[in-house]
């Protein structure tokens, strides 16, 4: 089995049971994956259920007071989150007559929406192969192929990026993106990764070499 091979069947078997995982609305999946910035998932889950009952739709969210939405959102820090997110739906509905949009390039254009936002919604939505790039996928990947290129560099952004977009299972990018989060936040953990237990640890270079404490490699900024 290729990389992506293991990790989508280790994530079939492992997989935790989260709500954003039932759907394909990129609305919801938006929600979902802005709420979880920076969050950890058992303290973003019950603001996530909160939001996508009270705001069904980008409508819903689009017509509530920035007040209503802030109040909803205390606690979960970085409000300029919730704010920009109002914005977002309004131009969703004032632009795109309403419908959220599931296509890489054009989420890429809302305010709030970088590359990785971007990756997550349209493959989950769609399964636009669009890798996601983040801190999980850094890790995993700079540890599996043994890179110690720093991963806040220009250079290392684009090696990254360039690596996850090859690897990436074309036919289920969705369920790939998913599954190489989860298993950056179970398996190959930021500390003690579960080696001994991990469906890669054979082809793992960092693993053989001893180097999994040092990667990844961040330059001091
Ligand atoms: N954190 C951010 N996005 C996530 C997702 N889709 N699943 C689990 N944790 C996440």
């Amino acid at each position: 089995m290729d990389f992506a091979g293991v990790i989508i069947n280790w994530y079939q078997r492992h997989k935790r049971d989260l709500p954003w995982r039932h759907t394909t609305d990129p609305y919801i999946i938006w929600l979902s994956e802005i709420i979880m910035q920076q969050t950890r998932v058992e303290q973003g889950t019950p603001y996530f259920n909160r939001f996508a009952a009270r705001y069904p739709t980008v409508s819903d969210f689009a017509s509530a007071s920035e007040d209503e939405i802030l109040k909803l959102w205390q606690g979960l820090g970085y409000y300029s989150r919730g704010r920009n997110m109002h914005h977002t739906a309004q131009m969703v509905m004032e632009s795109h007559g309403g419908y959220f949009p599931s296509n890489y390039n054009s989420l890429l254009k809302l305010k709030g929406i970088g590359e990785y936002t971007a990756a997550a919604i349209s493959s989950f939505s769609s399964n636009e192969a669009r890798a996601v790039v983040d801190g999980n996928v850094f890790r995993l990947l700079s540890r599996y192929f043994g890179l110690d290129i720093p991963i806040n560099s220009g250079q290392g952004k684009k090696v990254f990026t360039e690596l996850a977009n090859n690897l990436i299972d074309k036919n289920q990018a969705g369920t790939y993106n998913q599954a190489v989060m989860e298993f950056g936040s179970l398996v190959c953990r930021p500390k003690n990764p579960d080696c001994p237990e991990c469906p890669l640890q054979s082809g793992c270079e960092a693993y053989r070499t001893n180097r999994i404490k040092e990667l990844p490699v961040k330059i001091k900024s």
